[in-house]
């Protein structure tokens, strides 16, 4: 584990004042919302050079706001980076970042248990546009994972706590063998947030947010995030990089000349985001920079609402399995221990006995929990995978990727645990008629 630089203040400190600005103007201590398209220049050379990228002030708001700017920086910060984004979307973030990265005809690697949504866009949209992404189990041995890669592999991406299973990854080998194979390793911490782990520290280069979750915590906007950690060296893999590496047109140096440490957000920046437009409304923004502001309190007690609920389902007989790490008799519990010491997130997913049957009666008794889709809310949500999510998958799919009949996915809220757990057991209550 490598100690990150920025870390002057401690965590809570900086996740309430990392790259905030005070108004130059309004001298206003809340970052404003700059709801603005545009930027005037001050005259003609103004223009010219805001377009160069040689003015420190922005030239259109949808690759640059103010607002979003703070976002990005803070979230940086916090996950020890060197610069970071906040984009439209988790999903728009992890396509961005792998448009960065990779071109038509390039092979990503990837670790099997990874959210829905992000398998849908690796066999859907990224593979109509030419990009191959190949799964391997992520206990593959190290010879097994460098036996996949090849000249047009572009990085190993993973998630440090992958949705909604939970099978905590070994972020630190990953890291490893990305290394070797001179790829970056990408990582989506949306579960883990970067008060649990921050993947950077244990080797990663690239991390993403899907910031509508826990970032956010309220439930009220749709963002996502990419965070550049700085480290991984473009120009020693600058064959498999070359849009890094070399000059653009004649005249500009390259990213990684112009850029060293921050060479990849800077291409996402001013490539990918300004090509495809995936822009986060800067009013969204504001409402995630609040929500940030309150991450560490909030997360405590998401992780001691969650023990609680889990051990307690642990316990009831209508409940076949508990996928739960912060529990002592997970599989994963030992891994969580070195990665998420201070807890092991709060989705706690449950394969009722009953099978799709029971899994109907429990969601349709829950009275408190709301069932519907979408995960790190101060609400406690319940949603059955294999009607929804995991819906377009066959059976033989579906039980491939551990999503069996009976399971249920909990994003466990701040509620009084007393009151999730009263509300679970009217659940499972009718689950077992
Ligand atoms: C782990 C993970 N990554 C990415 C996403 C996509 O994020 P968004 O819904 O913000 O597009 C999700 C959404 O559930 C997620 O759980």
């Amino acid at each position: 584990m490598t100690e990150l630089s920025g870390d002057a203040q401690d965590f809570e400190t900086r996740q309430i004042h990392a790259g905030a600005v005070v108004d130059a103007q309004t001298n206003a201590r809340v970052t404003p919302i700059y709801q603005t398209a545009g930027y005037v220049f001050s005259d003609f050379d103004d223009g010219e050079e805001r377009f160069a990228g040689q003015s420190s002030f922005r030239a259109y708001s949808r690759n640059e706001n103010p607002t979003n700017a703070v976002a990005g920086q803070r979230i940086a910060n916090l996950e020890g980076g060197v610069d970071g984004i906040v984009v439209s979307s988790g999903q728009a973030a992890i396509a961005a970042t792998l448009f960065a990265l990779a071109q038509a005809g390039d092979h990503i690697l990837a670790t099997r248990s990874l959210y829905e949504g992000t398998r849908e866009m690796f066999r859907g949209a990224l593979r109509r546009q030419g990009l191959e992404v190949e799964y391997v189990a992520d206990d593959a041995s190290e010879d097994e994972w460098a036996s996949r890669v090849t000249a047009r592999t572009k990085a190993i991406y993973t998630e440090t706590i992958p949705n909604p299973l939970n099978q905590v990854v070994d972020l630190e080998r990953l890291a490893r063998i990305a290394h070797t194979a001179g790829v970056p390793l990408v990582v989506d911490s949306t579960v883990a947030t970067p008060y649990l782990c921050r993947p950077i520290e244990w080797g990663a280069d690239i991390v993403i947010h899907s910031t509508s979750k826990w970032l956010a915590g309220h439930g009220s906007v749709i963002g996502g995030a990419v965070v550049d950690g700085g480290r991984f060296d473009w120009e020693a893999n600058g064959e498999r990089f070359p849009h890094l590496v070399t000059s653009p047109r004649p005249g500009v140096a390259s990213f990684a000349e112009r850029f060293g440490a921050g060479a990849f957000l800077a291409y996402l920046r001013t490539v990918t985001v300004l090509e495809y437009g995936p822009t986060v409304p800067p009013t969204s923004t504001f409402l995630l920079l609040h929500g940030i502001e309150t991450l560490s309190l909030r997360m405590d007690k998401h992780i001691a609402n969650s023990l609680a609920v889990a051990e307690w389902l642990a316990e009831q007989p209508e409940v076949a399995a508990v996928a739960y790490p912060g529990l002592p008799s997970d599989p994963f519990h030992e891994r969580a221990e070195r990665y998420l010491p201070r807890g092991a997130g709060a989705v706690v997913t449950i394969d009722l006995a009953g099978g799709r049957d029971a899994a109907r009666r429990f969601i349709d008794a829950l009275e408190l929990v709301s069932p519907m889709t979408h995960i790190g809310d101060v609400r406690t949500l319940a949603i059955h995978l294999g009607s929804t999510i995991h819906a377009k998958l066959t059976e033989e799919e579906r039980l491939d990727a551990g999503i069996t009949p009976g399971l249920i996915r909990l994003s466990i809220g701040l509620e009084s645990s007393r009151d999730i757990i009263a509300d679970l057991q009217r659940g499972l209550t009718a689950a077992g008629r």
